[in-house]
């Protein structure tokens, strides 16, 4: 008999609310395939659902959990690198989470063309958001959603993308998406974006070696949150 899997995490519930209806699904980097088999099991996207994973170690937990849950028949599986030779006709939906933003730039860039032909792409990169979201524009790919969540003491970013023109983004916007004065979750994420430049500065300023291109834009981005949290805060 299927067993009960303990429901998704806040981040993977965000990504999994940007999964369109009746989506056919790919998820790269699935681990233990948590995401695909709560919308399987929720009939939120269509059989077969592929999950995927570089090593093998977490494709055996992918598997393990489809069994879990009784969804053995409805999933697919493929230890590959990113997309590598997969079919871009066999999904329309492709997530690509819990990676850091560079990683997922890779995976981006490596795939073949017709993984950009009107596919969706849920991204949440743990780190490096503005260098994933750079990486976007000469793909032809261009954000659809931008999305702030927290879990614990952790602010993520999740994002969809589509085919399309990326518009050009203020630094600040690179770091934490559009502003929104009135989500707790953005006032928090700028308050520790503050502190995190500050310590940064603190640091460029102290060193001898330091680049000094890094020092301006450090305080460039610093101004920016600044009059931001000023304009929100009064
Ligand atoms: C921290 S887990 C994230 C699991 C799940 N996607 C999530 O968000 O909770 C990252 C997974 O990505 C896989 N991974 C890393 N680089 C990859 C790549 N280039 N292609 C496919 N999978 C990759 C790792 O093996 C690991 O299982």
């Amino acid at each position: 008999m299927a067993e009960r899997l303990p429901p998704l995490s806040p981040r993977l519930a965000a990504c999994a609310a940007l999964v369109e209806p009746g989506a056919r699904l790919i998820d790269v980097g699935t681990d233990h395939a948590y995401l695909p088999v709560h919308l399987l099991l929720a009939g939120r996207v269509a059989a077969p659902v592929w999950a995927t994973d570089v090593n093998e170690g977490p494709l055996d937990r992918a598997r393990r959990t489809a069994l879990r849950a009784g969804l053995a028949e409805k999933m697919l599986f493929a230890r590959t690198d990113g997309l590598a030779g997969l079919d871009p006709a066999s999904a329309d939906t492709v997530v690509i989470a819990g990676m850091g933003g560079e990683t997922i730039a890779a995976i981006l860039s490596a795939a073949a063309p017709g993984w950009r032909k009107g596919h969706r792409f849920i991204l949440q990169p743990m780190t490096k958001a503005p260098e994933l979201l750079r990486a976007l524009t000469p793909l032809g790919l261009a954000l659809t959603e931008d999305r702030l969540v927290r879990e614990g003491e952790t602010v993520y970013r999740v994002l969809a993308a589509g085919e399309g023109t990326m518009p050009a983004l203020s630094p600040l916007e690179l770091e934490l998406g559009p502003s929104r004065p009135e989500d707790p979750v953005y006032a928090e994420a700028l308050k520790r974006l503050v502190r995190r430049l500050e310590k940064a500065r603190q640091g460029l300023s102290g060193s001898k070696n330091a680049d000094p291109g890094r020092l301006a834009e450090t305080e460039a981005l610093l101004r920016e949150a600044g009059k931001q949290w000023t304009m929100d805060n009064g």
